[in-house]
């Protein structure tokens, strides 16, 4: 079996630092809905996965699980339409309070798509959290998660659930080009 090179990508965010990371996300979310009876994670494929996991586990509180799936990037942005749904979100999210968990934020398009297909079954609350947003200072009107773990620069990452061409997501740090580039494979 071909072994992934490590001289391909270095470390970006590390194991150590990510589980801080989840650990004060937790904190802040168990904060904000510390007065309801229920939380309803809908979770967008197939990124998010390692990091909701690690989540969740972190929220000792009655809580439900809905999953929808997104196509996935693969890193080259130009080539790419707008997102499209693989696994339409589910239905049931009326009444409920709904925290959307993605895995990164870049253009803003694929959360904003959710979060309006998700406020279209008016849930009684609706917040996203997202592990890593790009800074993309070109889009200053780009929605804004209520939740935010890290920010880094414009380029393109892979590890911790992050793809490349769906390769590299059971990595345990996100990993970054050693050249820097946007896109690319690794
Ligand atoms: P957006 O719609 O442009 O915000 O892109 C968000 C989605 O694209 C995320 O849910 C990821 O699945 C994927 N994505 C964006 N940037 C990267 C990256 O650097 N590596 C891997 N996937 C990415
Ligand atoms: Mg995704």
């Amino acid at each position: 079996m071909a072994k992934i090179n490590p001289d391909k990508g270095r470390v970006l965010v590390g194991r150590k630092r990510i589980a801080g990371c989840v650990s004060r996300l937790a904190d802040e979310i168990r904060k904000t809905y510390a007065g309801q009876e229920e939380l309803t994670i809908l979770a967008v494929l197939t990124g998010s996965m390692i990091f909701l996991s690690d989540l969740i586990r972190r929220l000792p509180m009655r809580l439900r699980l809905e999953l929808v799936w997104m196509t996935s990037f693969y890193g080259r942005r130009s080539q790419q339409g707008p997102p499209k749904f693989k696994m339409e979100i589910p239905p049931g999210l009326g009444g409920r309070h709904v925290l959307v968990v993605d895995d990164i934020l870049d253009s803003g398009q694929t959360l904003s798509l959710i979060m309006m297909g998700a406020a279209s079954q008016r849930p009684a609350s609706l917040r996203s959290c997202v592990f890593l947003a790009k800074k993309r200072p070109d889009l200053p009107d780009r929605v804004k998660p209520d939740f935010l773990g890290i920010e880094i620069e414009d380029e393109f990452v892979f590890g911790y659930g992050l793809d490349y061409d769906n390769l590299y997501r059971n990595l345990p740090d996100v990993m970054v080009m050693k050249s820097g580039r946007r896109s690319g494979k690794p």
